[in-house]
Order: C-alpha cells, then structure tokens, then sequence
C-alpha cells in the first residue's frame, strides 16, 4: 500500500506540509497551471544545461525543474538566510546609489528580491531571468498579487540575449552559491557586458567566509555548489570581470552582499 491509497496518512502528509510550507503556498501547488508555465516561459530550442539539470538542489529530485521547488522555496530560504531574509534583501536594495531606470534580476527565483526592487524604485522598468519556468510562474503569481508589472524571461545569466549597456543596476541574489565557479565567472563578464557604464552589481548571497566553517549546514541544506562557493571570493571575481569599487559587507549570520560599478571611461 502507497501513501496515496491510504487517505487518512495523506490528509496528516498535507497537513504537515502545510504547516511548514503555510496554506498559500500548498494552494499555489494545486492551482496553478505548472504545465503550461512550460509552455509559456520556455523557448522551444531552450537547452538546459547539464550543470543545473544533473543536480537536485535542495534535495528535491530534478531540482528548480520540479513545481515542489517554487511552492517550498519561501519557507527554506527563511531559515537559510538568518535572521530576518526581507531585512537582508532591503538591506541590499539600500546599497543602490542612484535611481535605476533599468533594472534586470538574474536568477530571480520566486521574485523575492524583484519586488521589494519594484516597490523601491516603481518607476524603474524590471526584467527578471531565471532558467525555471516554475519559478517564473510564481514570480510572477507574486507580482500580479501585488499588482507589480516586470517582464519574465526564461534564460541563461551568464548568456543572455539582451544588448550591451541595457540596464543601470543588476540584481544578483542567492544565485552565486548555486553556480559552479566558471559559471558565476561568466555571469559576471555578462553583467559588465549588460551594464551602462557607471551601472551598478548588487549581490546578495552567503557569507564566504562563514560558510567555510560550516559544512554541516551547506550539506543539510543540500547545496551543490555552495562548498566551492565558500572557497572562492566574490570580491576577485569582481575585480577580474573589470568592476570598480568592489566591496562585500556581512549581513545577518551567514549572508554577504557584494557591489560593484561599471568603468566610466571620462575620456572618451
Ligand atoms: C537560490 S535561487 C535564488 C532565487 C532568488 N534570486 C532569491 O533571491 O530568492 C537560485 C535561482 O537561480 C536560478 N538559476 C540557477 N542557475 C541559473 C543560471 N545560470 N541562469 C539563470 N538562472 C539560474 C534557479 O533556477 C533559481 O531560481
């Protein structure tokens, strides 16, 4: 006998769920349409690649590639980014020197950080990336609840098709720890590319140095790329993509946020 046969077990499976997870998020499970978040969101030719589809980040099988990711990722990303995640990421927003008037998030997720950047800066034009169209399909549930208008495109960070010098600010939050090292390299080169001059990076993600010490909690947390993250330095990788000014600060327990500004070349 499985547990779907056996109605009783399931209603207490759901409950529990339910209490970890909250009541809205369960419901986005049953009601939102999650095969046509496929269809909507992905290209026909879109190539995934074997870096993200060969890991089950979080432990959840086929990892962002799997609707259980978006509907649990709020309540994991609570514990994993102590003590207060909404805190942290308007901390990070408060790091942005100018008024964007473009912004692009890479690697939104379920669009956390785009709308506290959109009720920040409501006259700025945002775009949010990331390759899961389940994550999309939440982020944007998110927006519309809060009647915010962004732009969804399912994509590569580190290979994007928008022009040179689009935007004025990136968004890059709790993406590098997910990303083997070379490809969070190529990120970096992208947003150069990406970036007005005098732009600037925002990123927000786990504390390196702490992290380093930590083991226990990357593997409870069932990250497969956050241990080499630990090892490297956001801060290098800046410096060596061209970024000016590079500079991390720790937030909360275990969180960094790192920013960085585009060349302006005065003497053209
Ligand atoms: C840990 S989540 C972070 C989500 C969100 N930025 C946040 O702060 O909550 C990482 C996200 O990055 C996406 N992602 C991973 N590699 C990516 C890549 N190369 N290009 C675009 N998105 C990527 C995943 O699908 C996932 O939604």
């Amino acid at each position: 006998m499985t547990i779907n046969d056996n109605p009783t077990l399931l209603s207490c499976l759901r409950l529990l769920v339910g209490l970890f997870i909250g009541k809205e998020n369960l419901k986005l499970y049953d009601t939102l349409d999650w095969q046509g978040a496929s269809d909507r969101f992905s290209a026909i030719d879109f190539d995934y690649p074997q870096y993200y589809t060969s890991k089950d980040f979080h432990g959840i099988q086929g990892g962002y590639l799997n609707p259980i990711a978006p509907v649990t990722y709020n309540a994991v990303t609570r514990f994993a980014a102590p003590p207060n995640e909404i805190k942290l990421r308007q901390q990070a927003i408060a790091k942005i020197k100018n008024q964007p008037q473009k912004i692009l998030d890479l690697g939104c997720g379920t669009g956390s950080s785009t709308l506290i950047l959109k009720q920040a800066f409501p006259e700025a034009e945002l775009t949010d990336l990331d390759i899961s169209p389940y994550m999309l399909l939440v982020a944007e549930h998110k927006a519309k609840r809060e009647n915010l208008t962004i732009h969804w495109q399912q994509g590569l960070a580190e290979a994007t098709s928008f022009s040179d010098a689009e935007f004025n600010l990136i968004s890059v939050a709790f993406l590098f720890h997910e990303t083997p090292v070379h490809i969070s390299q190529a990120i970096l080169q992208e947003c150069q590319r990406l970036l007005k001059p005098g732009g600037q990076i925002i990123i927000l993600d786990g504390n390196q140095q702490r992290l380093r010490h930590v083991n226990w909690l990357i593997k409870l947390f069932r990250e497969p790329y956050s241990k080499v993250y630990a090892n490297e330095s956001v801060d290098d990788w800046l410096l060596n993509s061209g970024f000016q000014q590079a500079q991390t600060s720790y937030a909360g327990w275990i969180s960094q946020i790192t920013t960085g500004f585009k060349f302006v070349n005065y003497s053209l």
